[in-house]
């Protein structure tokens, strides 16, 4: 009964909305607009949810891989896994379906761009404070996930979404697994992540864990400030070699603005040993939060130079040249002093013993 009511509503939605052809409209429901981009197995696109009358993103995959069962059960995996997931910094799942043999995603739309083309539009990479900012909110959504039992496996700027009022939603739990699905026998095939972002333990075929995902985002980090990447492009053995073996290059030679204390945090987050990274994403997004109030204060101090601090030290060097001053001069009453009674000490032994 209420599928029927429901496909009136929608037919007559259609009708006035002036649809071409029923094939643009998924499930009859979901009416695919403007083409928003496309990765390695599926198209997104900005559409409209004929039946909620709002704006969405659909992801569709394509079709030479709508009929492979492994990427199938890939994008189930994915809707699955974020399906659950609600959080500010994470792009929310609304549904998931098949239509005509194609599976597709229906997701909020985050209008803007994605990360990986903002720090390309910036020559240098982009300024710390802008770069904090964002980083600091990626490092929330994927902490949201890490508390919540899951490793995305495939952070990448190309998966962060930003808003015009800078705002970063983290995307595509695409091989996001719960943590007790991981086997170990299912890993030595499998690809995780991207090559050029991914963990020296992905590139050496070991499950990931959280730290896994921290490394990834150092990654990013890195590119944010930089503008490059920690490895140059190259192939994906090559690539997998240089994350396992090879010491990134010192951030600060590529920007001077980077300060000693941010390469520090960058570098320890990029060891190739996961226990010496931070363990998850929420103690690295609270590093980051610690570093950014830190540098406002010092901000803050050098734009009013009467603070407390700034006084402090030449206040205890004028007292202290005050204080050497009083001891040589209670010193000198005392020698006067002492000085001054041994002549009259003197008259009275002798006043005594004639
Ligand atoms: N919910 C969304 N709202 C708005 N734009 C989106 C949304 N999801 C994705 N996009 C856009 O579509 C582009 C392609 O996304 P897609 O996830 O298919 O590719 P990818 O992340 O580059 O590669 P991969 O296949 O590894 O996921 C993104 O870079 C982004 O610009
Ligand atoms: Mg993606």
């Amino acid at each position: 009964m209420i599928t029927v009511n429901l496909g009136m509503v929608q037919s007559k939605q259609i009708q006035k909305k002036g649809m071409k052809s029923m094939k643009d409209v998924l499930n009859e429901r979901y009416r695919m607009e403007t083409k928003l981009g496309h990765g390695g197995m599926a198209i997104v696109y900005q559409a409209t949810d004929l039946m909620l009358e709002r704006t969405i993103a659909v992801k569709l995959l394509k079709e030479d891989f709508s009929s492979s069962p492994a990427f199938q059960e890939r994008f189930k995996q994915e809707a699955k896994a974020a399906a659950n997931l609600s959080h500010p910094n994470i792009v929310t799942i609304h549904d998931f379906g098949l239509d005509q043999k194609r599976l597709f995603i229906v997701m909020e739309y985050v209008p803007g761009t994605d990360l990986k083309k903002h720090i390309k539009e910036s020559e240098q990479g982009l300024s710390i404070e802008n770069a904090s900012r964002l980083f600091i909110q990626a490092c929330a959504g994927v902490g949201y996930a890490h508390r919540a039992g899951l490793v995305h496996c495939d952070i990448k700027p190309h998966n962060m979404l930003i808003t015009p009022d800078n705002r970063l939603k983290v995307t595509d739990f695409g091989i996001a697994r719960a943590l007790a699905s991981i086997k170990p026998d299912e890993i030595t095939n499998a690809i995780w992540g991207s090559p050029t972002y991914f963990s020296p333990e992905q590139a050496a075929g070991t499950p990931p864990s959280p730290a896994s995902d921290v490394y990834s985002l150092g990654v990013v980090l890195y590119e944010m400030v930089t503008g490059r990447l920690p490895f140059p492009p190259s192939n994906p053995e090559q690539l997998a070699l240089d994350h396992r073996h090879k010491d990134p290059p010192s951030p600060r030679e590529f920007n001077p603005r980077i300060s000693k204390e941010l390469e520090k945090i960058i570098l320890k987050v990029l060891s190739k040993e996961p226990s010496k990274r931070y363990r998850t994403a929420d103690q690295l997004g609270r590093i980051m939060i610690n570093f950014t109030q830190s540098k406002k204060q010092e901000a803050q101090d050098r734009r009013s130079p009467h603070t407390y601090h700034l006084d402090y030290s030449p206040l205890a060097k004028k007292e202290q040249a005050g204080l050497d001053w009083i001891t040589i001069l209670v010193g000198l009453l005392a020698l006067i002093a002492v000085g001054g009674l041994i002549p009259f000490w003197m008259w009275v032994y002798f006043q005594v013993n004639p």
